[in-house]
């Protein structure tokens, strides 16, 4: 057993941002997900993000962001560019060195959250 927090077992704030700055160069090096942040105040979104990853994986400071439902509404994510975006932040939490039991913990949140984001499917797949 463990009993450090995932937060400090990845190494805190610090690591989580430098996560948060691969994972956001790799979605906008991806021309299919690139388009959904056109005049998204990014430093903005990355403090978000930031603070959600770091409160997600048991941090001492609270998410106070705008609920995921809230903030995706409108933009039309489909099922395959949110597994594209998953895809994405596993490949720099695994490149970071993150343990098996914390991956599998953040890929059960992912799952949780998806129908929240992901828009209704009314678009033909493709
Ligand atoms: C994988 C799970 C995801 C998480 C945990 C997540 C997290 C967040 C957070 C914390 C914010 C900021 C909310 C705020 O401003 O208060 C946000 C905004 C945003 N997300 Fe996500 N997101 C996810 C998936 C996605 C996907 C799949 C896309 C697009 C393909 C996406 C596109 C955006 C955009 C464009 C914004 C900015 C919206 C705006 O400012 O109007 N997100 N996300």
């Amino acid at each position: 057993m463990n009993s450090l927090s995932y937060y400090d077992r990845i190494g805190g704030a610090p690591v989580v941002r430098e996560v948060v700055d691969s994972f956001y160069v790799r979605v906008l090096g991806d021309d299919d997900l690139k388009p959904y942040f056109d005049g998204v105040d990014m430093p903005r979104l990355k403090r978000h993000m930031v603070v959600l990853l770091c409160s997600v994986l048991g941090g001492p400071d609270p998410y106070e962001g705008r609920d995921l439902g809230e903030a995706h509404a409108g933009l039309g994510i489909t099922s395959q560019h949110y597994d594209k975006v998953g895809e994405h932040l596993f490949a720099v939490l695994q490149a970071g060195g993150v343990d098996e039991d914390i991956l599998r913990d953040v890929g059960l949140v992912l799952a949780k959250v998806k129908s929240s984001i992901v828009a209704e499917p009314t678009e033909t797949a493709g």
